[in-house]
């Protein structure tokens, strides 16, 4: 497909108007909604805006360095791809061109298990991939997807907490929509897997994460925290990472902003392991917001898919540049040399 991007979109946000042109109705609902009223959805962008940017002057910091390492995996700008089910409802290439956009970037993706094509496949692209994970009760299985993860070179295990049940998606419910597409499946999940294959159980608990921590020595972050005291469990039973999100307002609606809930919990880990944010990040300045308030990199969802649904590979790499030309500009225009020296108090400091 040839993508003609003059005028094209300029920001993340014109990137959703763009897809939601192309997309069938059903499945941009599909990437859009949240749980029922979306009040969390609404609230995790709004957080961003009740935050501004103190910059410093005449500092002499030159054109910022953007890369950073986390948890030993090198990336050209603290940005990932979150973890995002069936980009083949966005794009008939699926996560494949998402992951070409994201190697080309130098960007982390965050494998999806529930990916339209399996991750040896997206693997086979030459990203650096993490690997998400959604607890399965029957552990044999669990572990046969995490040495499938480790084999085809993931670098991290990224075990989704938020998840006991699916959220209450009313446009789903409004759409009927409950099944996959013929001939689109969850590659991962065995043959003509199925989305109904994957249990999400609410017998999950610690126990299970210190089973999940004896099977691997990748290192494992426990995403969907948004209560300081999980965080301190988390760090307790040998996570070597937070993923602070409330999983895009999609799960329990009316919980908090998770850049709201970042600085509770960076007091409460007090930089043991470091912390990654996502939720409505869309901007360059919500990048560095993050870093203040105590991220050591964030991760963007739906930006990627609207991306993909626009112009595959191209989209989602030109959605990468925006972000990546936004952020070097906010590092510039705060004074920072790099996204390590953004602190709240002084770079950067936020005004709540
Ligand atoms: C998600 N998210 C998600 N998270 C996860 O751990 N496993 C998954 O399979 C999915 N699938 C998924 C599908 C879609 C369509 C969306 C929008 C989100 C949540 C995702 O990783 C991340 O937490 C949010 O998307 C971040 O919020 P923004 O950037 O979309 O506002």
């Amino acid at each position: 497909m040839t993508l003609d991007l003059t005028p094209g979109p300029v920001n993340l946000r014109d990137f959703e108007t763009a897809a939601r042109d192309r997309l069938d109705p059903v499945y941009y609902d599909y990437f859009a909604s949240g749980a029922q009223d979306e009040l969390t959805v609404a609230a995790n962008e709004e957080a961003f805006r009740r935050h501004s940017l103190v910059p410093r002057v005449l500092r002499g910091a030159g054109r910022p360095r953007l890369d950073v390492t986390v948890l030993g995996t090198p990336a050209a700008m603290p940005v990932l791809l979150a973890p995002t089910a069936f980009h083949r409802l966005a794009h008939p290439e699926g996560e494949p061109a998402t992951a070409r956009a994201a190697a080309a970037a130098g960007v982390i993706m965050i494998a999806a298990m529930l990916s339209t094509v399996t991750v040896e496949e997206i693997a086979a692209t030459g990203a650096t991939l993490w690997f998400q994970l959604y607890p399965q009760p029957d552990l044999a299985f669990t572990g046969s997807l995490i040495r499938r993860a480790e084999a085809a070179g993931c670098r991290a295990l990224v075990v989704t907490a938020d998840s006991p049940a699916l959220g209450r998606n009313e446009r789903g419910d409004r759409n009927d929509f409950h099944d996959l597409p013929a001939g689109i499946h969850c590659a991962n999940m065995g043959e003509n897997g199925h989305v109904r294959q994957v249990v999400l159980s609410p017998d999950i608990s610690w126990e299970y994460l210190d089973r999940l921590r004896a099977m691997t020595s990748l290192p494992i972050l426990l995403k969907g925290v948004l209560h300081p005291r999980d965080a301190r469990l988390a760090v307790e039973h040998g996570v070597d990472g937070i993923v602070v999100s409330n999983h895009g307002g999609r799960q329990l609606d009316t919980t908090p902003a998770s850049l709201d809930r970042l600085p509770l919990i960076a007091a409460e880990v007090g930089g043991r392991v470091p912390l990654l944010l996502d939720g409505g990040v869309r901007r360059g300045t919500d990048v560095v917001k993050a870093l203040a308030l105590g991220a050591t990199a964030v991760a963007i969802g739906r930006p990627v898919l609207w991306g993909l649904a626009t112009g595959g590979e191209e989209g989602v790499g030109r959605v990468l540049s925006l972000l990546r030309a936004e952020l070097d500009n906010a590092l510039t225009l705060c004074g920072a040399a790099t996204p390590g020296e953004v602190t709240g108090d002084e770079l950067g400091g936020i005004l709540a």
